[in-house]
């Protein structure tokens, strides 16, 4: 059993305080950095549709030797398949590449509201989740507005909605938004996609007084924020780097030095925080 501590979602269900993410691995590159991250521990598990390694990603899953019930598998339905039977078959798809009878955590890869059809994606998404084809629904990159309307049309409030969130784009309304909503916020590019600002002092100070990398400090302040970021790294010692952030605290001036770190332009992609199209 990993040792990484859980939330309880609102449906019930359990997420671990951190996960692994995929993205842009494919192929043998992505098998293997997904077997070593469960080696390491790590028993939540980020793929998509878009990012093509779902094959890959299921056959490290499947020949592990870690149980089935212990991981929790990630997707995301594309915005190409948000039409109704769409979505259907999509999830279908994703489940015969992944080789799995079940998802455990399925999400609206990206809101799109240009073509309007989030909210039949997210019915498509209740009623698989009716059917036990998936465990847990949720969302990503969606703003408050996007929630706040299926959760109106279907009476029905995602588990998850995960965002861009990193020292320079801290995304305090959106998880505020999300903690009113009783939704888990995930982080992802929770490093900055590497330009995480670690060379700040606001980073590298609590790194030198703990003992640990800036990466570290990061997903620490991640954790302490409530936020499950989902740290990719190809390399087995950044991985299990990444895990380790539970033998350590930051003081509450030290998280707030970090959340400061926050800039208008620190979104990394566009720069334009109302736009939800997918990219
Ligand atoms: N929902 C969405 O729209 C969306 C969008 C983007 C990403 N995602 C998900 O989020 C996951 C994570 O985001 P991301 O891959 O964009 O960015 P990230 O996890 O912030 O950063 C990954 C980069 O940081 C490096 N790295 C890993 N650990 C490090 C450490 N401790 N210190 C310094 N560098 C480190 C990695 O290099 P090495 O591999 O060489 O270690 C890699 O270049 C993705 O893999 C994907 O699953 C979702």
């Amino acid at each position: 059993m990993s040792d990484v501590p859980t939330y309880i979602l609102n449906d019930g269900t359990t997420i671990p305080a951190v996960g692994f993410g995929t993205w842009p691995m494919k192929g043998s590159e992505a098998t293997r950095a997904v077997l070593s991250a469960l080696e390491a521990g790590y028993r939540l598990i980020d793929t998509a549709v878009n990012y093509d390694n779902e094959r890959e990603v299921g056959e490290a899953i499947r020949t592990s030797g870690v149980a089935r019930d212990e991981i929790r598998v990630t997707s995301k339905i594309p915005g190409r398949h948000h039409a109704y039977d769409d979505a259907i078959r999509s999830t279908h798809k994703s489940l015969e590449r992944l080789g799995l009878d079940r998802l455990d955590l399925h999400l609206i890869h990206w809101p799109n509201p240009s073509d309007g059809l989030f909210p039949e994606t997210w019915s498509a998404l209740v009623d698989l989740q009716k059917e036990g084809l998936v465990t847990t629904i949720g969302v990503s990159n969606f703003t408050q507005t996007h929630l706040q309307r299926i959760i109106d049309e279907s009476g029905v409030t995602p588990a998850v909605n995960q965002v861009e969130l990193h020292p320079l784009f801290p995304q305090q309304q959106m998880r505020e938004a999300n903690e009113r909503l009783g939704v888990r916020t995930e982080s992802w590019s929770p490093l900055g996609k590497r330009q995480a600002p670690f060379d700040e002092p606001a980073v590298r100070r609590p790194a030198e007084k703990y003992g640990v990398s800036p990466g570290q400090v990061i997903l620490r302040w991640q954790v302490q924020l409530g936020a499950v970021p989902i740290p990719k790294s190809r390399t087995p010692e950044r991985q299990r780097q990444n895990l380790d952030v539970f033998g350590f605290e930051l003081e509450g001036d030290e998280v707030a030095a970090i959340t400061a770190l926050g800039r208008p332009d620190g979104r990394l992609f566009g720069g334009d925080p109302d736009r939800h199209e997918e990219q």
